[in-house]
């Protein structure tokens, strides 16, 4: 016998604001045509004026409570992975946990930028299996288009606000990877490579900042990394390529999403794809594909999932599950 971490529930939220590409043609050089072809980003949703990360992930944990049958009442943590926290401090997660009206249990953030959801899978998994929590809500939130510089045609065409969640539950498995739940994770990050993608503000600089990004080289350690981190979270589940139903990938480039299924042999049918609607959502982009998949009925019961995503660190890294 095993503990396992179950998948209970699942939820987004996605502001009502679309933006299409074409919408940035009358300020920036740029057009339609590009956007989609160098990224597969089509349009993206826009937080209103005034609407916080922390709004929309309790939105999100609603649905996911909801989808799960469950109520605040049912959850021990709260984990929320953003980048884009309404203040400094105190964290989102804790803004989300008096919104929903929870003075029990632990709220925290987890900040790896757009691998966010996948170490706070892994840390959700560890709270689990290591009895500190039965029942931990997991939110990747973010609103990104508050980091752009709109006058930077590489960067604010990419990204896009949004919100998901999902309820994970201490369950008894048998310990083959048969069983429902994390199977396992893979995570890394290497510090050398801050300048490829950073915002230039913060508490040191008096200022909220600009997200930059080299992004040919945040490409190139994509496509190396991404594949890797997979086969080695697979490897870890004595699973390999064949077993995954469902890639979900962190959603910032069709083309890095492409060359990843190719170098995991899966076909694009076998991949959760979100970017042309959401365009690049950081760490909400991996909650947003498990709902959206689930909703569209592509994610079932049974399924093994091979999620992964990379970002500003960098950080990056991988979770099997069997949802
Ligand atoms: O989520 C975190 C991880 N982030 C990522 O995974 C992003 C990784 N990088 C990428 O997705 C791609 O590198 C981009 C989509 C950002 C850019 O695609 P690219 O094929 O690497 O294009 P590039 O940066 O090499 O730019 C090619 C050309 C340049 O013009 P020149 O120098 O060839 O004359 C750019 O100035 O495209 C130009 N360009 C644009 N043109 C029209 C850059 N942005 C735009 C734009 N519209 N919005």
């Amino acid at each position: 016998m095993t503990t396992r971490a179950v998948v209970r529930g699942v939820g987004h939220y996605l502001p009502d604001r679309v933006v299409e590409n074409a919408e940035f043609e009358a300020t920036i050089d740029t057009s339609d045509a590009w956007i989609r072809s160098r990224s597969g980003i089509e349009r993206r949703h826009f937080a209103a004026e005034g609407q916080t990360t922390s709004e929309m992930a309790t939105r999100a944990a609603r649905a996911a409570l909801d989808d799960a049958g469950m109520g605040p009442d049912d959850i021990d943590a709260i984990i929320l992975a953003t980048s884009t926290a309404d203040l400094t401090f105190p964290s989102a997660a804790t803004m989300v946990q008096a919104n929903l009206g929870m003075t029990h249990g632990f709220a925290f953030d987890i900040q790896a930028v757009c691998a966010g959801f996948v170490f706070a899978l892994a840390n959700a998994n560890a709270l689990i299996l290591s009895g500190q929590a039965e029942r931990v809500l997991i939110i990747g939130a973010e609103t990104f288009s508050r980091l752009m510089d709109w006058t930077d045609r590489s960067t604010c065409v990419l990204f896009g606000d949004g919100a998901g969640a999902l309820v994970l539950e201490k369950a008894t498995g048998t310990g083959a990877n048969t069983d429902r739940g994390i199977l396992s994770t893979d995570l890394h990050s290497d510090g050398r490579h801050r300048a490829a993608l950073y915002v230039d503000g913060g508490v040191s600089t008096g200022k909220t900042g600009h997200l930059r990004m080299e992004g040919k080289e945040v490409f190139r350690h994509a496509v190396e990394k991404l594949a890797d981190t997979a086969h080695r979270a697979l490897a870890r589940a004595g699973l390999s390529n064949e077993d995954v139903d469902w890639m979900v990938p962190h959603q910032a480039n069709l083309r890095i999403i492409r060359s990843t299924a190719q170098k995991m042999g899966l076909p694009l049918e076998k991949v959760i794809l979100t970017v042309q609607d959401h365009g690049n959502t950081s760490a909400a982009s991996i909650p947003l594909a498990l709902s959206v998949g689930k909703q569209r009925g592509q994610i079932r019961e049974g399924h093994l999932l091979a999620t992964e995503a990379i970002g500003g660190g960098l950080a990056w890294g991988s979770v099997i599950l069997r949802w």
